[in-house]
């Protein structure tokens, strides 16, 4: 580690560690530099080639140097960086080659019309919730969803309602309250889960609302039929895409797309004007423009190539004895659930979450950070997050054989040398829990492994709304401790991480429940985020 982030970076980019994680480029195509593009593909079949030959294990320790992901990053970032200079259009008033370049990505989606974001999803689901509901108005949303969709609620001033997380879909969507605006779901979610984007837009529509789609995780969606559709195509209205999550495209790039003739696009450019910086990156841009020539140009070899890397390295990490993989092999045909998952996000599960097994000879009691960090540190690969049972690998066309070959053979030799004891073990006394960053996996060993957080999760009643969420951020608050909570109404949220969904918003009272289900969270290793020093921010009553 330096102190000096720009060599930090350089360093990073030099070692063998690689990256299951955002961005979509894997730092290792850039479509900007056509060449690196055939680099890796030709790369990809020569490594695939070798494969049997070596241990791809062996080969990527620091002192070997030469993996591919030690190629150099992008260069001549600097050279590209320019503001709105003559000839270079304005992304505010786009006339020329700007608005030449959304059309074109409007026409690869098959969107109406087409938003570059250099401020993520983030900021196009802020346009797209101001754009589709009046100030004052009503969104229905999951309560797990992504933080902005809260935030627009705040700037907007909207009353909230919830998806209730126990119905079944069918049942769900007969359940938007009359008088919503809009109806916001997160398709697919973080670990790949995708919804009946058609059965949510008949729902809301004949509910007169608007559906608004978080497809922040499958811009790579809809481009060959091993993957679900877009819900661009499905009967949305608004859809955004962070391309830099599953698409070669720098990080912060995303799209906003009008997919229905049900939208002011005046008032999307308006709200866009408000929350987007006035000095958009073209670097950024061009990074989003060079994404979309590549899938223009070259979807179909770049996604049949994929497709045969996932459907390879789903079956083997399938095959396991002590780790699960959700959505299973998945080969290329894989029929009606298909729609339903996402197949690029690999969800690596422990099975026995918690049960003593022996490792190498030595007791563990294997959970996500377990995992996680045992592949981290001794297979330099680095997953893009963990939770109390599984660890999340993001892949993208970027990906090579070799690095699914490397997350094979780590994962395969992981397997071999664990067994479980048969006996669950108690739980080492004293151990930490989820999101603790133990130095190495031997210090990991014997740590306490927290339980799942489904059960208490879908368990938890909703706490009682008193005040509108907007309102309760405004007014006098003071910290509170925790266990003397009950009764009074929270100022801030508290969020369970992961998965990152607000355990209570500003406006609802706490509860006996609520505060025991936070403390229980925190004794068993939770990350909870708003209780500071045991303490809560409250309404001044
Ligand atoms: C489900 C979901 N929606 C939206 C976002 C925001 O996307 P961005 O990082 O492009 O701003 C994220 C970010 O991780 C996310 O996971």
């Amino acid at each position: 580690m330096s102190n000096n982030l720009e060599t930090q970076l350089s360093e990073y980019a030099k070692s063998p560690a690689y990256p299951f994680h955002m961005p979509g480029h894997k730092r290792i195509m850039n479509p900007m530099e056509p060449s690196s593009v055939t680099t890796v593909l030709a790369g990809a079949a020569e490594d695939s080639a070798d494969s049997s030959a070596t241990d791809p294990l062996e080969n990527h320790f620091p002192e070997n140097d030469e993996s591919s992901s030690a190629k150099d990053p992008a260069s001549g970032i600097y050279a590209l960086d320019i503001t709105e200079i003559d000839g270079f259009d304005n992304l505010h008033d786009p006339q020329e080659i700007l608005k030449t370049e959304m059309d074109r990505a409007a026409n690869l989606w098959g969107a109406r019309k087409t938003w570059f974001s250099v401020n993520g999803s983030t900021c196009a689901i802020l346009v797209a919730i101001s754009a589709a509901v009046p100030k004052g108005g009503r969104i229905h949303i999951e309560r797990g969803c992504h933080m902005s969709v809260y935030h627009a609620a705040y700037l907007r001033e909207l009353s909230l309602s919830y998806i209730d997380p126990n119905s079944e879909e069918a049942q769900a969507v007969s359940e938007i309250p009359d008088g919503t605006d809009a109806v916001v779901i997160t398709s697919p979610s973080y670990e790949g889960a995708v919804r009946d984007i058609q059965l949510w837009a008949n729902a809301a529509h004949e509910k007169g609302a608007l559906l608004i789609v978080d497809e922040a995780h499958g811009a790579h969606l809809g481009f060959h039929p091993y993957f679900p559709e877009s819900a661009v195509r499905l009967g949305a209205d608004l859809v955004a895409q962070s391309t830099h999550k599953t698409l070669p495209a720098m990080t912060q790039t995303a799209l906003l797309h009008a997919a229905s003739d049900r939208i002011d696009t005046r008032k999307v450019d308006f709200f866009f004007d408000i929350y987007e910086t006035s000095s958009p990156s073209y670097v950024l841009m061009a990074s989003i423009t060079a994404a979309v020539h590549l899938l223009e140009n070259q979807r179909q070899k770049l996604f049949d190539d994929y497709v045969k890397r996932l459907v390879k390295v789903r079956s083997r990490l399938s095959s396991l004895t002590h780790f699960s993989l959700d959505g299973g092999s998945m080969p290329e045909a894989f029929g009606e659930d298909q729609k339903r998952f996402d197949p690029g996000k690999l969800v690596i599960r422990v099975k026995y979450p918690g049960k003593c097994h022996l490792y190498k000879g030595r007791e563990v009691y294997p959970d996500g950070s377990w995992l996680y960090e045992l592949l981290r540190l001794e297979y330099h690969l680095q997953m893009e997050m963990r939770a109390p049972d599984y660890v999340l690998a993001m892949t993208s066309i970027a990906d090579t054989d070799e690095g699914f070959d490397r997350l094979a053979c780590a994962m395969e030799k992981i397997d071999r040398a664990l067994t479980l004891t048969g006996d669950e073990g108690t739980r080492a006394e004293g151990a930490v829990g989820a999101g603790s960053s133990a130095g190495s996996a031997k210090k990991m060993q014997c740590r306490k492994a927290p339980e799942t957080n489904e059960g208490i999760k879908k368990e938890l009643a909703l706490p009682r709304c008193s005040l509108p969420m907007f309102k309760a951020c405004e007014v006098k608050s003071e910290l509170v401790p925790l266990r003397q909570a009950a009764g009074r109404i929270a100022a801030d949220f508290v969020i369970l991480y992961p998965p990152d969904a607000p355990l209570i918003v500003p406006g609802e009272e706490f509860n006996m429940d609520l505060i025991q289900a936070i403390l229980s969270y925190r004794e068993r290793g939770f990350q909870i985020i708003g209780v500071d020093d045991n303490r809560v921010l409250c309404v001044i009553t």
